[in-house]
């Protein structure tokens, strides 16, 4: 797979995490404050006009979004788009990160979406029994994934010195149904990486689509702060 690696660092951490989320938690209790939006409003926006137009919610589609963090992507889809919130999940490995979704879904009339505690490195995401399926294999219609990818290419590289940025594709290429999409929000990594990384033999997944952002131009290059893309799953 060719593939830029990069330095671990303490944002691929999950203690960097936790400290960002407990942070936030608080602020919210106090203040009210949601956090974050990661890479801004323009990219929920565009990220939940992209799911409306490919997988609209008249299809009733199941989706997850791996490292949901506040849940700001979430909450869009329901209350822009009117997708079921009995279908939606969000997982994080931060326990902050679920608690302060949950209390902004609360808050928001969204407590039917449904927010876990999940490694997804290492374990595939819980599912509730909306639809009785069995687990999580060959189960969503859409993924999304907005900043997450982007952390995990920071952490430390497993015993055999691999990066996570070569498991996490076929990781979630498999929970994807045969028709189903990804759609990933990144910055670190281009559009050209991402295709290279995500659709190969082993994920079964295709390019599919292009989210387009504003450009910046310095030192003579061109190109967008961040890239959105999508990928189609074609096989079992
Ligand atoms: C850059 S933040 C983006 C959060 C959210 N997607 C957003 O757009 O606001 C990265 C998120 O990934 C989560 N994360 C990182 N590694 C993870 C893992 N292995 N499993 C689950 N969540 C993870 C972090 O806790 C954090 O919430």
């Amino acid at each position: 797979m060719g593939s830029i690696e990069f330095e671990a660092s303490r944002l691929g951490t999950k203690e960097h995490w936790d400290s960002v989320y407990s942070r936030e938690l608080t602020s919210f209790k106090e203040i009210g404050d949601e956090g974050e939006v990661w890479f801004g409003e323009e990219s929920v926006y565009k990220m939940v006009q992209w799911a409306a137009k490919h997988v609209p919610p008249s299809n009733d589609p199941m989706i997850l979004d791996i490292g949901s963090g506040n849940g700001a992507l979430l909450f869009s889809l329901f209350e822009d788009e009117n997708y079921s919130p009995k279908l939606l999940y969000g997982i994080d490995y931060s326990e902050d990160a679920v608690i302060l979704a949950k209390n902004i879904a609360q808050k928001r009339g969204a407590a039917e979406i449904t927010f876990n505690i999940c490694d997804f490195l290492s374990q595939d995401p819980p599912i509730a029994d909306v639809r009785r399926t069995a687990d999580s294999i060959n189960t969503w219609d859409l993924l999304l994934d907005k900043g997450t990818y982007d952390a995990i290419a920071l952490g430390e590289k497993d015993n055999l010195g691999r990066s996570s940025v070569f498991s996490y594709p076929s990781r979630a290429a498999r929970l994807i149904k045969p028709g189903g999409f990804f759609l990933i929000t990144s910055c670190n990594f281009t559009e050209q990486e991402l295709r290279a990384n995500f659709a190969t033999e082993e994920t079964g997944l295709l390019y599919h689509s292009s989210i387009k952002y504003a450009t910046f131009t310095f030192g003579g290059q061109s190109g967008a702060k961040y890239s959105s893309i999508a990928f189609q799953k074609t096989t079992q």
